[in-house]
Formats: structure tokens, C-alpha cells, sequence
């Protein structure tokens, strides 16, 4: 099951911004990149490094622990299969950032980044 929850003012994330959001128990990283939301998991699916701090080169962060790079946008590594990241679906509904979030796990990397 999802659920639709409010994540600040969009006004507050200019392209290039990132921000922290604290959802359930969860700590969801915010992109702005170019004007498009992303969302990701602040937990490294390697070993459970914050990601909130990483470098980020386009879409693609990477983790501070390892170097391991993930695309925010799909949650994938580069490449076929490997790990993958947890996304969430975000809009900006009026001017308020609103995040979906599932309980659902995520699922195996199919995409490849654009
Ligand atoms: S914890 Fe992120 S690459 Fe190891």
C-alpha cells in the first residue's frame, strides 16, 4: 500500500538542491536536477551509507562509503543488474513537493541510465 505524504515547499529545492526528508522512520534524499524531482533512500543498498552527501555528476550520486554510483532517477547502478537503490515517486502538486512512498520492496534494476 501507498501513500501520499507532503515534503515541503518546492520553492525551497532550486535546481541543483537536495534535500532531507524524514518519512515514517525513513530518511528520503530529495533531488532537484535540471527541474526534474527525484527521490531516493538515504541508505547505501551496498553496506547503508548516507547517500545525502554524495557527489552527484548529472544523475547519477555517488556514495561517499565506496564509490559505488547509483542513478537517483532509476535507482540503478550503470550497467545491467547490480545493486539497486530505492526510489519514490515525487511531484510538485501546486507548489508542495509530495512524496509516494510504498512499503513495497524495490525491484531488480531493467533500465539503464539515460
Ligand atoms: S556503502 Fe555505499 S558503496 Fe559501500
Amino acid at each position: 500500500m501507498s501513500c501520499q505524504i507532503p515534503a515541503g515547499s518546492a520553492d525551497e529545492l532550486a535546481p541543483g538542491q537536495r534535500k532531507l526528508v524524514f518519512v515514517d522512520g525513513r530518511s528520503i534524499v530529495v533531488f532537484n536536477i535540471e527541474g526534474a524531482l527525484c527521490a531516493v533512500e538515504n541508505s547505501c543498498p551496498h553496506n547503508g551509507a548516507s547517500l545525502a552527501g554524495g557527489q552527484l555528476e548529472g544523475r547519477m550520486i555517488r556514495c561517499p562509503a565506496h564509490g559505488l554510483r547509483f542513478d537517483v532517477a532509476t535507482g540503478c547502478m550503470p550497467g545491467k543488474g547490480g545493486l539497486s537503490l530505492t526510489t519514490f515517486p515525487i511531484q510538485n502538486i501546486a507548489g508542495t513537493l509530495e512524496l509516494t512512498v510504498d512499503d513495497a520492496p524495490a525491484g531488480p534494476c531493467h533500465t539503464q541510465p539515460g
